[in-house]
């Protein structure tokens, strides 16, 4: 079959995508300056990318820059369900990318759009979930070579990356987008809060305010969303593995218990832990009639779908698009969005472009730190340099308007001596 330079759902939205684009640009600031200086210096010429990502409007902007610094740029989408189809036509036609994401695609076709942007031989890539990286090792392993690094957007990608260092399997360097601070101190907490609700609101249009809402995780993701949730006025329940997390949520003023207890008095259950089967039988059993279960976590594992088929009588697509009933007895259904999948992203567009603005800044610095680099990194899962998160958080604040203090000489002597005590 004839390599295709794209597999996009319909190329005529492009022009409805294109404005999308440059609304969310609007909003990306810091972005727009780093593509100024690439399209003037062009340090990534030549570079082959290939970029597993969700194909929203802001990864459209990120894609715009990596062109600008003369970049060939491959992408296809991190999420069966998360791509825009107007704005992926618009990256093709209007930015010159090769997009292959098509919304609601199965998961032969999503596979096969991995292996379309391995296909275009990338030297450097960006994963958002490592499923580049993991295809990559098991089945493209020639292509592997041809890698001088790979950057990682995801909390749960970094998990599988550090898990495969230690395994010693890791082929070729990996830098940790994720855990910059610019990346997951703004993204993960308020851009998963707020877009994560805004799933939910648009997908069921429930009232928050007065609701009893269950939040599994108190990561950075699950602390934005149990934040925002609490904001919204309803009745916020954390549940947690680790004792430390968990003493945060208490301190933070919520509600603490196991997921076995919380079924019980839960409306709304949002699982936000990167771990798998967080929600399954035993709490679907206890949840009352009509609780609502989603998940925006990476994976679409956290909640238990098969178990929660095997136990309903009847399952009813679509009650409204995006909600699954499960009819459990005559008087009792949960409702699931957007099939277990991230909702935010699926039932919304994703964080907000503001917040995405850093964290593909980021991206973008790494990527150029990368090229500096050649093959001098070594093969292990490296950090962003402070230097890019220190630029990236000065350039925000600049363009927020936003001034802060400087230390003076005097300071900057005190804290670096050691003899000043009592
Ligand atoms: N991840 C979460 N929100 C996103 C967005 N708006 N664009 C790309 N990736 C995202």
């Amino acid at each position: 079959m004839a390599k295709r330079r794209c597999d996009v759902t319909n190329l005529n939205l492009a022009p409805d995508g294109k404005k999308k684009i440059l609304w969310s640009d609007r909003d990306m600031p810091v972005l727009a300056l780093i593509r100024e200086r690439f399209d003037k210096h062009k340090p990534l010429k030549g570079v082959h990318m290939g970029c597993c990502m969700h194909v929203t409007s802001e990864t459209a902007n990120l894609m715009r820059t990596l062109k600008a610094g003369g970049a060939e740029v491959a992408l296809c989408a991190s999420n069966p369900l998360s791509t825009q189809d107007a704005t992926a036509a618009s990256i093709v036609k209007d930015f010159g990318v090769a997009v292959y994401a098509r919304r609601g695609e199965s998961v032969q076709v999503f596979y096969d759009h991995l292996h379309a942007v391995i296909d275009t031989k990338p030297q450097i890539t960006m994963d958002d979930g490592a499923d580049l990286v993991n295809t990559l090792q098991t089945q493209r392993q020639k292509d592997a070579k041809n890698i001088l690094a790979s950057m990682e957007e995801t909390t749960t990608g970094v998990i599988r990356l550090r898990a495969m260092a230690r395994d010693g399997i890791l082929k070729f360097p990996v830098v940790a987008v994720n855990d910059a601070a610019t990346k997951h101190l703004f993204d993960n907490r308020y851009g998963t809060g707020q877009s994560t609700l805004d799933g939910v609101v648009r997908a069921t249009d429930v009232l928050l305010a007065g609701k009893h809402v269950v939040v599994a995780g108190y990561g950075w993701c699950g602390r934005g969303v149990a934040m925002r949730a609490r904001g919204a006025g309803a009745i916020v329940t954390v549940t947690e593995v680790d004792p430390l997390k968990a003493l945060e949520a208490v301190m933070d003023g919520f509600d603490v218990r196991p997921m076995s207890t919380a079924a019980e008095i839960g409306e709304v259950f949002i699982t936000v832990t990167g771990d798998k089967h967080v929600l399954r039988a035993e709490h679907f059993r206890r949840m009352k009639n009509g609780a609502i279960v989603c998940n925006s976590g990476h994976f679409d594992v956290e909640i238990d779908i098969p178990a929660l088929r095997k136990m309903s009588q009847k399952v009813i697509k679509d009650v409204r698009p995006l909600v699954t009933e499960f009819r459990i007895s005559r008087n009792k259904s949960i409702h699931l969005l957007a099939d277990g999948r991230l909702v935010n992203l699926s039932a919304a567009t994703g964080h907000p472009a503001s917040v995405m603005d850093m964290s593909f800044a980021t991206q973008a610095l790494a990527a150029e730190w990368i090229v500096k680099k050649g093959r001098k990194l070594s093969v292990a899962v490296h950090d962003v340099p402070k230097s890019i998160e220190d630029q990236v958080a000065k350039l925000k604040l600049q363009a927020m308007g936003v001034n802060i203090d400087r230390l003076s000489r005097e300071q900057a002597l005190y804290l670096e001596s050691s003899g000043e005590g009592t």
